[in-house]
């Protein structure tokens, strides 16, 4: 569904994006992982055709995304970094007033409000709605239509748990449904759990891509971590996975029934991109 080679772009004379080369089957969550001012938005605006001065290729439903008219858009799905809707429209105006932009039947916009908690406050001005509220509007807006692809820069940011999760289970659902998803994000938990594939930006450039399990597996999850209480003492202890038949300790431990826990050291897809990248996510 999209296809990106050598592509190149910068806001400047100086060289920024550079040499980013990927393709994202249908059905595939992929996440533009990366700190603050890597260059993730930046991807996501030219994917989404709002920069069109890049090098390279950039290719969305088989429509070089340079080339784009307004039936792209039919297909795609975007929920911008920072909201974009009408103040002085309530939360349904806004939805009628972008659905009607598209020719495609709508889903049902009571069950979008509905979905993100804001059913009751469906007929309030944008103006008196708090940062969440707009975000989680912001984002059914993108599914409005229910578009082939979507495109989410940082969905989840600033939302409390509670909507984080329910938005997240959205994202699962459009994925089930057969949709292909972009993902921005500076959060590893949520790239961790709903990406299928990741890849790490840094400074304009893609430092590594694949899948967060390969990641975290390739990287570390060698080594289990155990403890037990030995003459009243707690005492912790590791040894290599492949060697846990031969640690004696470990073993005794099993047969006496003297285990307190056991559980398996593996790095977070946040220790991954510090070692790999030498950067913070956040
Ligand atoms: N419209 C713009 N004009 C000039 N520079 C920009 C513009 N938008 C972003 N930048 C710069 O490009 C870099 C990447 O920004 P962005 O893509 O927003 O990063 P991210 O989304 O990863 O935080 C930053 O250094 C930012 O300051
Ligand atoms: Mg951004």
């Amino acid at each position: 569904m999209i296809n990106v080679k050598n592509l190149a772009f910068s806001y400047t004379k100086a060289p920024f994006m550079e040499d980013i080369n990927f393709n994202v089957p249908k059905g595939e969550i992929f996440g533009f992982l990366g700190p603050s001012g890597a260059g993730k938005s930046t991807l996501q605006k030219i994917l989404t055709g709002l920069i069109l001065g890049y090098r390279g290729n950039a290719i969305v439903n088989g429509i070089e995304v340079k080339n784009r008219d307004n039936s792209f858009y039919e297909n795609i799905g975007v929920d911008f970094e920072f909201p974009s809707l009408y103040e002085k429209l309530t939360a349904r105006q806004n939805l009628k007033f972008f659905g009607s932009l598209y020719s495609k039947q709508l889903s049902d916009i009571d069950s979008l409000l509905n979905a993100v908690g804001l059913d009751r406050d469906a007929d309030k001005k944008i103006s008196e709605y708090s940062k969440g509220m707009k975000s989680r509007l912001n984002f059914i807006k993108a599914l409005l239509h229910n578009p082939d692809i979507l495109f989410l820069d940082e969905p989840t940011s600033g939302l409390d748990p509670a909507n984080a999760r329910t938005m997240k289970d959205m994202i699962l659902t459009e994925k089930t449904k057969g949709k292909t998803i972009i993902l921005t994000t500076h959060n590893m938990q949520d790239a961790t759990e709903l990406c299928d594939r990741v890849a790490f930006i840094v400074d304009g450039k893609i430092k590594v891509m694949d899948s967060p399990h390969s990641l975290i597996m390739l990287k570390g999850a060698n080594k289990i971590e155990y403890s037990y209480i030995e003459n009243g003492i707690k005492k912790k202890s590791n040894c290599l996975i492949a060697e846990t038949v031969k640690d004696k300790t470990l073993n005794l431990l099993i047969a006496s029934g003297n285990l307190r826990s056991i559980h398996s050291c593996e790095p977070t897809l946040n220790d991954i991109f510090i070692e790999v990248t030498g950067r913070k996510l956040e």
